[in-house]
């Protein structure tokens, strides 16, 4: 065992304990140390140094990010890379309060696609019987795994990412600006670029919160919530009361209490109505 891969297992232990709350014991003599101490440690990137990314780089993390698995081998996770600077401003203007979509020197947008498939049937003469609510999803996800794993690539050399589903306030001027045909959805935009500096770790749930075993156990949530948030505050104390016109000065003000009015506000009610108007059945 080298004296960097012990560092590793400390480091990972270090910030799982920190994410977590709990400790990990992680073996230093496993391989993959360094990886999973990048996934461990994580964060959204939202500050980038002006500095470009070179377009031989990005073309190798899409491929790797093309590379993840595929529901039936459909492929149907598609990549927008917005460059046109008329294109991105007509996209960004409509989201100030997210200067992060600026700055950053690229600007992706992930989709489901679901109109290959339909269209390869047809090119191939065979029915497709298969147009209703499963033809959305499946896309969503393979899009949803293209983005992340594509987010794993940017992050293992060096990049920091921020993914944006606020786009999706705006769905309409998104497909225009972009041409999106029938049967592709955005999923979400994501800024990438050189970070600007380290971020900040997230706290999470405790593991067991969220990690079931043979029987889903919903029946600990109060618990599991008083002490994430009092564990969260204790780690990043003073976070910032959202909309107290309407919810006033909270004493104690967790992440509970920050969920909870942020979706006191309806969002994207409209997206449903989108969707379908983009060619999907979701019966
Ligand atoms: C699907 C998705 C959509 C997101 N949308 C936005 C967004 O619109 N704007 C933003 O600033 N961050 C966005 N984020 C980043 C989250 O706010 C961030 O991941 C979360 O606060 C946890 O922080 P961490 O990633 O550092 O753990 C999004 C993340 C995901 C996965």
């Amino acid at each position: 065992m080298t004296a960097t891969e012990s560092a590793d297992a400390t480091a990972i232990e270090d910030v799982l304990k920190a994410r977590f709350g709990e400790t990990i014991a992680v073996d230093p003599s496993l391989q993959g140390l360094e990886t999973l101490k990048h996934m461990a440690s994580r964060r959204v990137c939202r500050r980038y140094l002006d500095k470009p990314v070179d377009p031989k780089l990005l073309r190798l993390l899409l491929a790797c990010a093309l590379s993840s698995p595929s529901k039936s081998d459909l492929q149907q996770g598609d990549v927008v890379i917005v460059q046109d600077a008329a294109k991105r401003k007509a996209i960004m203007d409509l989201i100030p309060s997210m200067p992060w979509m600026k700055e950053a020197p690229i600007f992706l947008v992930f989709c489901g696609d679901a109109q290959r498939l339909p269209r390869i049937s047809a090119l191939r003469g065979k029915p497709y019987p298969n147009d209703h609510l499963d033809a959305f999803f499946n896309s969503t996800v393979d899009g949803a795994i293209v983005m992340t794993s594509f987010i794993a690539a940017a992050e293992a050399v060096g990049l920091g990412c921020c993914q944006i589903s606020v786009v999706r306030d705006n769905c309409d001027v998104l497909r225009d600006t972009l041409a999106l045909p029938k049967r592709v959805v955005p999923i979400a935009g994501l800024c990438v670029g050189w970070p600007a500096g380290p971020g900040r770790l997230s706290a999470r749930l405790a593991i067991d919160a969220r990690v079931h075993v043979d029987t889903y156990e919903a029946g600990k949530l109060e618990a599991q919530l008083d002490e994430y948030d009092r564990r969260r505050n204790a780690a990043e104390p003073g976070l910032r009361q959202r909309d107290t016109a309407r919810w006033g000065e909270a004493p104690f003000y967790g992440w509970s209490e920050d969920k909870a009015r942020q979706y006191a506000t309806p969002q994207r009610t409209d997206f449903g109505a989108f969707v379908r108007a983009q060619g999907f059945k979701l019966e």
